[in-house]
């Protein structure tokens, strides 16, 4: 695994990666750690990298422009890799999204320093934004480190197998306690089972030891965590009840089958029920006449709120063509009638002899969140790119074939599901409504 970091203060991962297991895994080359100093990407002559913030207030705000660059040259590197911010607003890291991220070739990770980054970096280049806890911290360094940790421990050959599956929290569960020697200490003794040599029961015994905990400290991590007949009878033992299977129900405000999928690979994993309008009966159309995407995502999700009783989840996106002014815009399944051939052609045919430089484009999404008594919160992902000189690609739906992501040097048709769910506008936004959905449906 590669792992980029861009900080301001390179400094401060000397002294945890030069020690215990980062260092080893570092020394076997199981993973490479690369330091970027953002200031290395200031221009003036005192190398500033950040300025007071517009409206006023508290606090200087990182420039764009420094970090644009310096995400784009850190970038282009290696391979492909999502860029990782760390801040406080972001996803909570646990240990799923280690194991995930873990899975990755490669990660850039940028820690924000000051009240943060311009808020178009956010949009423009960060793909995910994750969250070490509930507290502010003065900077990303820590929680990169603790990450950085968090996600080498769990490479291939720099722990052995077996400790890392009894660990806590990597089967959902917390771990059984540990003894070693003496026999007795303070008076008291191993349990008895640990000197027995019986490896199947002593198996069992951590097992059920670690139910326990987990049922007494964290019983939270039962609702999710996999568990088999014999450990729902042991629980039941101590006092659990199971919960009922009753996912709460999330509408997805769409009849495409093609988004209702992406969303379903998107969301999925959450503990909800994703629904659609035509699996509940339901007319799924609403007219989508509002000049911005926020207001149609909006109308969409509140009448589908009411009418259904349900959370609902809507969106609305377009495709943005700098050299056509912005156009299709929020209109863009309306710009044109026809197929979504005819109208990708249509816009090639716009954009004849214009050069790859003039051809800049954006994917933009705006999701809502609407509850039934009329609450409405939305987000935005976007994924900039280019227009293909002509279409490339069978995925996606729309103008996927002809939308080039430049430092792929493929189009978005041409992606893997798993990639398209990495770097869509649409996965961008739906990686900032999981928190809104976590909280509005009291998820933890
Ligand atoms: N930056 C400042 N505080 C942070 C936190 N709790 N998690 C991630 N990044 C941060």
């Amino acid at each position: 695994m590669r792992i980029d970091i861009l900080t301001l203060f390179p400094g401060m991962f000397t002294g945890p990666f030069s020690e215990s297991i980062v260092r080893r895994a570092v020394e076997e080359g199981r993973v490479q750690i690369f330091l970027h100093n953002i200031r290395d990407w200031a221009t003036d002559r005192h190398r500033t990298v950040d300025d007071t913030p517009y409206g006023g207030g508290a606090g200087m705000v990182l420039k764009p422009e420094v970090l644009g660059r310096a995400i784009r040259a850190v970038r282009a590197l290696a391979e492909p890799a999502p860029v990782i911010l760390l801040t406080p607003q972001g996803r909570p890291f646990h240990q799923r999204l280690a194991a995930e991220l873990a899975g990755r070739p490669r990660l850039i990770l940028l820690c924000g320093h000051y009240e943060g980054v311009d808020e178009r970096v956010r949009l423009l280049h960060v793909d995910e934004e994750v969250s070490i806890g509930d507290y502010v911290l003065t900077g990303g360094e820590l929680p990169a480190m603790v990450l950085v940790d968090a996600v080498v421990r769990l490479l291939p050959g720099v722990l052995d197998q077996e400790s890392l599956a009894a660990e806590s929290h990597h089967q959902g569960l917390l771990e059984y306690p540990h003894y070693t020697r003496p026999a007795t200490y303070g008076g008291l003794t191993v349990p008895p089972i640990l000197l027995s040599g019986h490896h199947a029961e002593i198996a069992r015994w951590r097992r059920r030891e670690a139910l326990r905990r987990t049922f007494l400290r964290r019983p939270d991590l039962l609702a999710v965590a996999p568990l088999t007949a014999e450990d729902r009878a042991f629980l039941r033992t101590l006092g659990w009840t199971e919960p009922a299977d009753s996912r709460p129900r999330l509408l997805l405000a769409s009849a495409n089958p093609g988004k209702v999928q992406e969303y379903r690979d998107l969301l999925g994993d959450l503990p909800l029920e994703l629904v659609t309008p035509a699996e509940l009966g339901l007319e799924g159309e609403v007219e989508e006449s509002g000049d911005t995407y926020q207001e149609n995502a909006c109308r969409k999700a509140l009448t589908l709120a009411r009418r259904s009783g349900l959370i609902t989840l809507a969106d609305d996106s377009g495709l943005e063509v700098d050299a056509l002014g912005g156009a299709p815009g929020p209109r863009s399944h309306r710009y044109q009638a026809g197929s979504d051939a005819e109208r990708y052609r249509h816009l090639l045919q716009q954009l004849e002899g214009l050069p790859p430089e003039r051809r800049t484009a954006r994917f933009r999404c705006v999701i809502a969140i609407a509850t039934p008594e009329g609450e409405v919160y939305t987000v935005e992902g976007v994924c900039p790119g280019r227009i293909a000189a002509e279409p490339r690609g069978t995925g996606g739906f729309g103008y996927d074939p002809i939308f080039l992501l430049p430092e792929l040097g493929r189009t978005m048709a041409e992606l893997s599901r798993e990639e398209k769910n990495r770097l869509s506008h649409r996965a961008r936004a739906a990686r900032r409504a999981r928190p809104i959905l976590r909280q509005l449906f009291a998820l933890g």
